[in-house]
């Protein structure tokens, strides 16, 4: 299959320099990966978006390294690259563009679920390698094929048939992440995990593959998944094959750690209905996972997983608060994102208190600031603390409502000696 040549045209000039680079140390520079299967199924659909470019290169026998390609690359674009000698990949950052180029290799997997071991190969093995036929095409950038679409496992065929299919029976146990994988690329563009496949893929998930992944590589595939646009589906998917659970084998059967699946898919679904977008999701679930100190999450991550945790007395305290300054108290210093969750999760008077304080509460201010009061002769220090707290609370009451009256207020006070 040839692609026209007005596409080759029309994709990054780095893409032609890397082929043109390579083609004259008498080299083979392709597309690989996701690229080329989204250009067999839209042709449209490089142009635009911000992407990341995917380039194997064969410089066998060239007499030449890639590390000398991303040198030479620089000095021609005044890019920026980073070379992973152990990996045989690199990346060259443009302005607004991203290159991974990456030897092309044949891997073996020294253990399931570990990285694999790599070895220089051609683009045929390299294609053979990959997770899933439709993942498995390159598009010749360099020489006489170029243009032509290389397919050794029959992805262009997957393509038109809406497959996802695995290319060896291995594939979900020497890679477990491919599991998530399989889930998100047939979600995502509406096709069917060939039966084969997903035989094998329950196959793995029931011997306990997804156990052998490090926190970071399951953590990395849920990441994925929140950022896509069908990101409900996808997570129901995931969490219905059993394969959260599996990663984490404390927890089995309807149980997800603790609590029903049930439970767990209605508050994903009412989270995606109310518009959470990939933050919240992802904070959403790391509150539903087994997670302990050595998982990579940011601190901000963890402080509201914890706030979510405790989300019981909470709400109960919660309920039981009327008066504007308490709901402020009460709240202050919770991470925002485990309020928009409980918003989203909680009913009644609890939930418009938690929509109270993040539409309104939170952002109120006196008008007096600190040189304000010293202007109006409270000394810095402590007093200065209290004052402006109690200025604080005078407006969430909405017992001030201008300056002159917070004036007032600090004058009253003052007389009290507070
Ligand atoms: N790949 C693989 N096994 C994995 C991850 C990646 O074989 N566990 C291969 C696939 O050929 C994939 C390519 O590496 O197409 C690039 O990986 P990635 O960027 O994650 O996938 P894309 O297919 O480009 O997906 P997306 O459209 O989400 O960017």
């Amino acid at each position: 299959m040839k692609i026209p040549k007005r596409v080759i045209k029309n994709l990054p000039p780095v893409c032609q320099l890397t082929a043109s680079v390579v083609d004259a140390w008498g080299g083979r520079a392709y597309l690989v990966g996701g690229l080329v299967r989204d250009l067999l199924l839209d042709a449209g659909a490089l142009s635009g978006g911000d992407r990341d470019w995917d380039i194997a290169v064969d410089l066998r026998g060239t007499g030449k390294g890639l590390l000398g390609l991303l040198k030479e690359l620089q000095n021609r674009t005044g890019g920026r690259y980073v070379f992973h000698h152990q990996f045989l990949t690199g990346t060259l950052m443009l302005s607004g563009l991203r290159v991974d180029i990456a030897h092309t290799r044949e891997e073996s997997y020294p253990q399931p679920a570990v990285l694999p071991e790599i070895r220089p190969a051609g683009i045929e093995a390299d294609l053979r390698r990959r997770d899933f036929t439709i993942n498995a095409l390159a598009l010749a950038l360099s020489g006489p094929e170029t243009g032509t679409v290389i397919d050794p496992t029959g992805g262009a065929s997957d393509l038109k048939l809406r497959l996802i299919r695995v290319i060896h029976p291995l594939s979900f146990i020497d890679d477990p992440t491919r599991i998530f994988r399989a889930i998100r690329f047939a979600v995502r563009f509406g096709f069917e995990i060939e039966s084969g496949t997903l035989h094998l893929m329950r196959q793995a998930i029931t011997a306990g593959y997804p156990a052998l992944l490090t926190p970071e590589r399951v953590l990395y595939e849920l990441r994925c998944i929140c950022r896509e646009r069908n990101a409900l589906k996808m997570l129901e998917a995931v969490i219905r094959e059993g394969v959260l659970t599996a990663c984490f084998p404390k927890s089995s059967g309807q149980e997800f750690f603790g609590v029903q699946v049930r439970q767990v898919l209605d508050e994903l679904a009412a989270l995606v209905r109310s518009g959470a977008g990939e933050e919240l999701l992802m904070i959403y679930l790391l509150s539903r996972l087994p997670v302990n100190e050595r998982f990579p999450i940011t601190r901000e991550e963890r402080a509201a997983r914890e706030a979510l945790m405790n989300r019981t007395v909470l709400l109960e305290r919660l309920s039981r608060v009327r008066r504007r300054s308490s709901i402020y108290q009460l709240l202050r210093g919770i991470p925002v994102p485990a309020l928009e969750i409980l918003a989203v999760l909680s009913s009644g008077p609890v939930r418009s208190r938690l929509r109270l304080y993040l539409d309104e509460l939170m952002h109120v201010q006196p008008q007096l600031q600190a040189a304000d009061l010293i202007a109006a002769g409270v000394k810095p220090g402590p007093q200065m603390g209290r004052m402006l707290e109690r200025l604080l609370v005078a407006r969430l009451d909405r017992r001030v409502k201008s300056r002159d009256e917070e004036l007032a207020l600090v004058h009253r006070l003052q007389s009290c000696h507070v």
